[in-house]
């Protein structure tokens, strides 16, 4: 009996204040032991904020501001008048629809994008197409067949001479793919884009030059 009361009484305490309120409406602060992130102090999107003048809590980006993923260069962000990248630079197509012959000059082509081209050929491609684009890369022992990049006495290949790829079209397969081939937009820009493709029509002019000197294909 000498514990039976409190012990009664606790739990009784207990189980009113676990299930006892349940569903009972208060106007009081809850009692919060973990608040989590359930009051932030934001504007919603869409909603009011007296703050402005106009009362909305969306606002405008400041004007001048320059949109990431547009092509302009880090000078150029900071630039009074940004030079922005055309069309034939960003897809490799002009606005016609035919596809851009050489790579355009405003890329710059230089040793220094050559160099690129060879960088991110070799981390993006040689998996695939081998080291010098005999399309014999560690991936072709499991099946995958990577095309011939560099050999234009293959057949079936883009270099064939029937209708030899445009520098646009080599561009294109590079953003978005070709056949089952993965697009890799997401993982290079468009100056290593262009890039690549001067480092591949290096290859191959070494490879065609190899050949005729007789010399051992790569
Ligand atoms: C995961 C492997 C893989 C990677 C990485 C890869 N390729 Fe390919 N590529 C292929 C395969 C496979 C094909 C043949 C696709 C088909 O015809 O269905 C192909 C086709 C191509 C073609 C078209 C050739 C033709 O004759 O039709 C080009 C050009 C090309 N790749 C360039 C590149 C370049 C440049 C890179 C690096 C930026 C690259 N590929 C990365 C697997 C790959």
């Amino acid at each position: 009996m000498r514990y039976f009361i409190p012990t009664f009484i606790i739990v009784v305490v207990s189980i009113v204040s676990i299930l006892g309120f349940r569903g009972s409406f208060s106007k009081n602060t809850p009692i919060e032991v973990f608040p989590d992130m359930d009051r932030q102090a934001k504007f919603k999107s869409q909603t009011k904020n007296t703050f402005f003048s106009d009362g909305k809590a969306d606002r405008l980006p400041v004007s001048g501001t320059a949109i990431r993923g547009n092509l302009i260069s880090q000078d150029n962000v900071f630039s009074h008048s940004p030079i922005f990248n055309s069309n034939a630079v960003k897809t490799g197509k002009l606005l016609n629809g035919d596809w851009v012959k050489k790579i355009p000059s405003s890329v710059g082509i230089d040793m220094s994008l050559m160099r690129l081209g060879k960088e991110k050929y070799d981390i993006h491609c040689t998996v695939c197409h081998g080291k010098y684009g005999n399309g014999k890369g560690v991936i072709s022992y499991f099946k995958l067949a990577p095309r011939n990049l560099s050999d234009a006495s293959q057949s079936g290949t883009y270099l064939e001479s029937a209708a030899p790829w445009s520098d646009g079209q080599i561009y294109n397969a590079i953003s978005i793919g070709s056949g089952i081939m993965l697009g890799l937009k997401d993982k290079l820009s468009p100056k290593e884009r262009w890039a690549i493709v001067l480092y591949l029509r290096s290859l191959q002019n070494y490879v065609s030059d190899a050949t005729n000197h007789g010399g051992k294909k790569s």
